[in-house]
């Protein structure tokens, strides 16, 4: 139909027509997210971090225990049979950034909330040989001494708020004195942490009730991880998951 032999022998007009062609796929797959407000579907159970979690979230990144884990269980057979059901994008929907990670010297812990007890993930934190012997993971056991800085944490809620995470002014305004309160089960404030924050677990996770730890933030941030959605009754063909 058009004289082909013209854009072949001519390289500019060859890179222009091909430009042309492509852009057509690109706006066809683009333009419709323009128009989208939201691309993740939103499930029942998943909820903004506590601010002991996110406290915990932090530490994590911070040590760089991401190298090593993934949080993201791929729907393949072998893996959902190892981990448990494969991640839902709603599932890190409030992580900025998300941890899926590229790598596994260690195992996934996208569910690894309440797979252990919170004693044997401060023994393998402090000594991952002394309850896996054949281990090549290093032992983090300052973390049990290192006292957690609270007073940044409100700021840390605020900020994630700027990025999409809908905080709200109550959560803004009692964020310290929820960190405090989830690793204290008998303070005043432990029933208002658990109201704000549905199946947050409420307890001293490092087992040192004289002080709060990083290990205590980091083991709170641990436990509730997959914890949020309940797969029990969940079908990912179900509206009805849906909020
Ligand atoms: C050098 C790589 C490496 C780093 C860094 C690392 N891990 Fe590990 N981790 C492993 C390996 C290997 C295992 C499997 C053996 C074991 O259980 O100790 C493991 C196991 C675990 C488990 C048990 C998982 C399960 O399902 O049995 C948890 C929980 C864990 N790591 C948490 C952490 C946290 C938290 C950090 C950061 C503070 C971290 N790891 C850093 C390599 C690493």
């Amino acid at each position: 139909m058009w004289d082909h032999g013209k854009f072949e022998r001519n390289s500019i007009l060859l890179i222009a027509g091909i430009l042309f062609v492509v852009s057509i796929g690109g706006l066809i797959e683009i333009a419709p997210l323009f128009y989208l407000e939201n691309t993740i579907e939103k499930v029942q159970g998943v909820r903004p971090y506590s601010p002991l979690e996110l406290a915990g979230r932090n530490i994590y990144i911070r040590e760089g225990c991401y190298n090593c884990h993934s949080q993201m269980i791929r729907p393949l057979r072998d893996e959902v049979e190892r981990y448990g059901h494969y991640s839902l994008a709603a599932e890190s929907m409030y992580d900025h950034p998300f941890q899926w990670g590229s790598k596994r010297s260690g195992p996934d812990l996208a569910r690894v909330g309440g797979k252990y007890s919170d004693e044997w993930q401060r023994d393998h934190l402090m000594d991952p040989r002394s309850v896996v012997p054949e281990s090549v993971m290093p032992p983090y056991r300052f973390l049990a001494e290192h006292e957690l800085k609270t007073r940044d944490v409100q700021a840390l809620l605020e900020a994630n708020r700027a990025t999409g995470v809908p905080y709200t002014d109550d959560m803004i305004a009692n964020a310290e004195a929820d960190l405090l309160a989830q690793a204290n089960p008998e303070s005043e404030g432990a029933e208002a942490v658990a109201a704000r924050y549905p199946k947050a677990l409420v307890r001293d996770f490092d087992g040192d009730p004289t002080k709060l730890t990083e290990m205590d933030a980091l083991i709170a941030y641990l436990q509730m991880l997959g914890t949020l959605v309940d797969f029990s009754t969940f079908d990912a063909n179900s509206k009805d998951n849906i909020r």
